[in-house]
């Protein structure tokens, strides 16, 4: 076999953001455009040369390709030894678990989460590192300043692997591994949680389920944790063949997408307890009978509940949270005595605290969830944190979300995306409302006063780094908040996030619709950032 150089000329619009390089599918169609991405990932981590590397993505379109690329160009760069996921596919949880398992020097995971996906949807591929999470910024930085410098890649003349049958392969000096990570996830799960307790729920016979994979990556993990080994009933697990495209639909598993669970969960004689995942398998979203608990809460009640698992009896060491995710887990980290660290949005910011030991639960209020069992959110782990809750309380979900509101109040909360708005608009909102921050506090809106109003800015308490100008924070006299930022995952124009909360302790006004809740914060944001005009539209894209 040989290894080819070929020459390439750079891509300027190879940035990683939040979540990886990010972009249209047809972009990472044109010639290279994959294959200078991978090459500047390899050059930038010199120690992969001998070590083991895993691979794998959420089976969208173009996963199957990209994986035999990849693992070509790998090959070709000396990296020891590849773990691929059967068929190509690994979700990203699962991704981080191999990592960590296997001690892998690094991951590359192919996805674009909760994106749609297919000729016409989005693409993207993300470096993990040994740890088995997001690479820091540094790395990403490494990586593009190869990827703008790139004049040549080297890549395996050798045939394409036989990516669906386990099996170990070698192409150059490298050992390429297929392998099923359905069961090493599986396995640290078991570890976890009570299977026996969770598995006795089912049997009872009174319990019913359902878990929407929506056609993504969790398909084959809900069906073989399920209801093969926790002998939920075949049918538990809807949507559960994962497809190029999702079957056309949008994998992000909110109220307005994942519609046909939530309407069984909503509608007449539903099922006692109803979850989904996104794309790649990170996200979740948990709901009881007519009944949906958002993400900030759930973090709170698997807090407070933590003592009810196995896997965290010993106690928490402490709890994170994304800045724009409400304080409702404060409020327990408080009366457990731990400490609650409030970081900037997107999961790589939780990696150093878990590292140093200095959390166990983290979450984020886009349906993320995870602990220090590996370094991505986790979307069927927080679904079976729930069901070994349920089975040791024996209480519906919402009669569990309601003590736990008497005991510590209730954390309003909502989010308003604005999707695909002019990007010069969007930053010009923002920017109109930085340029108020200073003016702010003090300030009387109806019966609310400012007390503080910034751009968030986070000092990572391990490495010292700084980062700046996360989002803004309108925070008034009694801890209600409003957020605005702009995302750093879209793909087409800008989206213009507002996030709401009201905090409300009195227990005779928990039953209130969440958007009359939060109206006077509405109204006063339209009034501080001029949404309307400035954006050009009348109401949000999505309101969660
Ligand atoms: C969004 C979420 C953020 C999450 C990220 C990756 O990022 O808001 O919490 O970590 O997706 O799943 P955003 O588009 O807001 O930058
Ligand atoms: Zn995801």
């Amino acid at each position: 076999m040989t290894i080819r150089t070929v020459p390439t000329t750079p891509y300027t619009d190879q940035k990683p953001g939040t979540s990886g390089l990010r972009k249209k599918t047809r972009v990472f169609a044109q010639p290279n455009y994959l294959e200078n991405f991978v090459q500047a990932i390899l050059s930038a981590q010199p120690e992969l040369r001998d070590e083991t590397l895993v691979v794998g993505g959420d089976g969208r379109y173009l996963n199957r390709a990209a994986v035999q690329t990849i693992v070509k160009i790998a090959s070709a760069n000396s990296v020891g030894r590849i773990l691929v996921g059967r068929g190509g596919i690994l979700s990203t949880p699962a991704a981080s678990a191999l990592i960590r398992k296997f001690k892998a020097r690094g991951g590359i995971v192919l996805s674009a989460s909760h994106n749609p996906g297919g000729p016409e949807g989005d693409f993207g591929i993300k470096f993990n590192t040994a740890n088995g999470g997001p690479a820091a910024e540094s790395v990403t930085d490494a990586i593009y300043r190869k990827a703008m410098e790139i004049s040549s890649y080297v890549i395996a003349d050798a045939p394409d692997l036989d990516l669906d049958n386990i099996g170990t392969t070698t192409v150059e000096n490298t050992r390429i591994e297929i392998v099923d990570s359905v069961e090493n996830y599986a396995t640290l799960m078991q570890h976890l949680f009570d299977f026996d307790r969770i598995r006795m729920m089912f049997h009872s016979g009174s319990f019913r389920m359902r878990f929407d994979a929506m056609h993504a990556v969790t398909g084959p993990y809900a069906r073989e944790i399920l209801e093969r080994q926790l002998d939920a009933s075949l049918g538990t697990v809807i949507n559960g063949v994962p497809l190029e495209d999702f079957g056309g639909g949008h994998p992000d598993p909110n109220l307005a997408y994942a519609k046909e669970l939530v309407d069984e969960m909503f509608g007449a004689n539903g099922p006692d307890f109803g979850a989904a995942s996104d794309g790649d398998g990170d996200r979740n979203m948990i709901l009881g009978k007519r009944f949906f608990v958002t993400p900030s809460d759930s973090l709170a009640i698997l807090a407070a509940n933590a003592h009810l698992v196995p896997g965290y009896r010993q106690g928490l060491k402490g709890i994170a949270r994304s800045m724009p995710t409400s304080a409702a887990a404060d409020r327990v980290a408080d009366a457990l005595g731990i400490e609650c660290y409030e970081t900037p949005t997107g999961w790589k910011y939780f990696g150093n605290l878990l590292d140093a030991n200095k959390v166990t639960l983290c979450g984020e209020e886009s349906f993320g969830t995870g602990s220090d069992h590996l370094r991505e959110k986790d979307g069927l782990w927080a679904v079976l944190f729930w069901l070994n809750i349920l089975a040791t309380r024996k209480q519906s979900v919402e009669t569990i979300v309601r003590e736990h509101w008497r005991r510590y109040g209730r954390n309003y909360y909502s989010r308003h995306d604005y999707e695909e708005v002019d990007a010069e608009r969007a930053n010009g909102l923002i920017e109109h409302v930085r340029s108020q921050l200073a003016s702010l506090p003090g300030k009387h809106f109806s019966n609310r006063t400012v007390a503080t109003a910034d751009d968030f800015s986070y000092t990572d308490p391990v490495d010292q780094s700084i980062t700046s100008r996360q989002g803004i924070r309108i925070i008034f006299a009694d801890g209600s908040r409003i957020v605005m930022r702009l995302s750093g995952t879209g793909t087409s124009g800008a989206t213009l996030r507002l996030y709401f909360e009201n905090y409300e302790p009195d227990p005779a006004r928990h039953d209130l619709d969440t958007q009359v809740a939060l109206a006077d914060l509405i109204s006063i944001a339209e009034h501080i950032a001029e949404i309307r005009v400035r954006t050009d539209r009348n109401e949000p894209t999505v309101i969660t």
